[in-house]
């Protein structure tokens, strides 16, 4: 399984990443075969992962699908280099830190990630957490004593990120335009707390449609719950390309004959 490279998902056409937060195994991969082809990769996070260990992340690259795996790495500078040396050896596509965790934790993960460069240069991108999309301006405030905005909080994280040779960053698609403005084109920009406009919001607080996120400069979007909670997953992912494609309002069926 080859790794994906910036470039490749900069300028791919299909933004879609799914987080398949999922109990287990069989759960996961029935979804997974179900919209394998038509989104760009499945995100796996703590709950699959820590059910199903190394395994799960094998057993998605042999139905030839791309894994993101998320499980927000926040220690000292040692343990998460090593963490980040020991998952390399999956092959995931990305992986994710906690940019409060510092420059030197995130130096240190992403020339981790580097010494794994396959021949041809491709590698796990390594990601940064700003702050959680659950996370609304009073918590940071009151309950994290936080003065800054989220939206100075998170362009302050993203620039200490790229500072420390991160790839790209995870942050709510209201904070990707400033994002993009201070950081340039080749930072990688994910956002998850993305919901389509006929889901509920849920424990999401900052969040847009999947048209609004791409709008604003995020190459790619997370989204969850409303696909795998779908009745049909299949057919909620592709309302939601339907949506970033401009083609919202469109019957799904009209789209995607059935
Ligand atoms: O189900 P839902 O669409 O809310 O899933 C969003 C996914 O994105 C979850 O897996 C969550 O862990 C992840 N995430 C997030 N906010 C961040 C970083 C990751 O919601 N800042």
């Amino acid at each position: 399984m080859g790794l994906i490279d910036k470039r490749e998902l900069n300028g791919g056409n299909n933004p879609l990443i799914v987080a398949i937060d999922l109990p287990d195994r069989d759960c996961a991969l029935r979804i997974v075969e179900r919209l394998s082809g038509h989104v760009s990769m499945f995100k796996v996070g703590m709950e699959l992962f820590y059910a199903e260990g190394p395994r799960i992340v094998e057993d998605l690259h042999s139905m030839g699908v791309e894994v993101f795996l998320d499980l927000k790495f926040h220690d000292i500078p040692n343990t998460v280099e090593n963490a980040v040396r020991q998952l390399g050896r999956l092959q995931p596509a990305m992986m994710t830190v906690h940019a409060q965790g510092g420059l030197p934790m995130m130096t240190r993960a992403a020339a981790a990630s580097k010494e794994k460069a396959d021949a041809n240069g491709f590698r796990p991108l390594i990601l940064a957490i700003t702050l959680l999309t659950s996370i609304d301006e009073r918590t940071l405030r009151e309950d994290m004593m936080i003065s800054a905005s989220p939206a100075e909080y998170v362009v302050d994280m993203s620039r200490l990120s790229q500072s420390a040779g991160i790839d790209g960053v995870v942050a709510s698609p209201r904070e990707a335009r400033l994002i993009r403005l201070e950081c340039g084109d080749d930072f990688l920009i994910v956002t998850p707390g993305v919901r389509p406009s006929w889901y509920a919001h849920g424990d999401q607080m900052r969040v847009a449609t999947p048209a609004e996120a791409i709008a604003a400069g995020a190459d790619c979007i997370v989204v969850g719950r409303p696909i795998t909670r779908a009745v049909d997953p299949l057919d909620a992912a592709l309302r939601i390309l339907d949506e970033i494609h401009g083609r919202a309002g469109a019957c799904a069926c009209e789209a995607h004959p059935c």
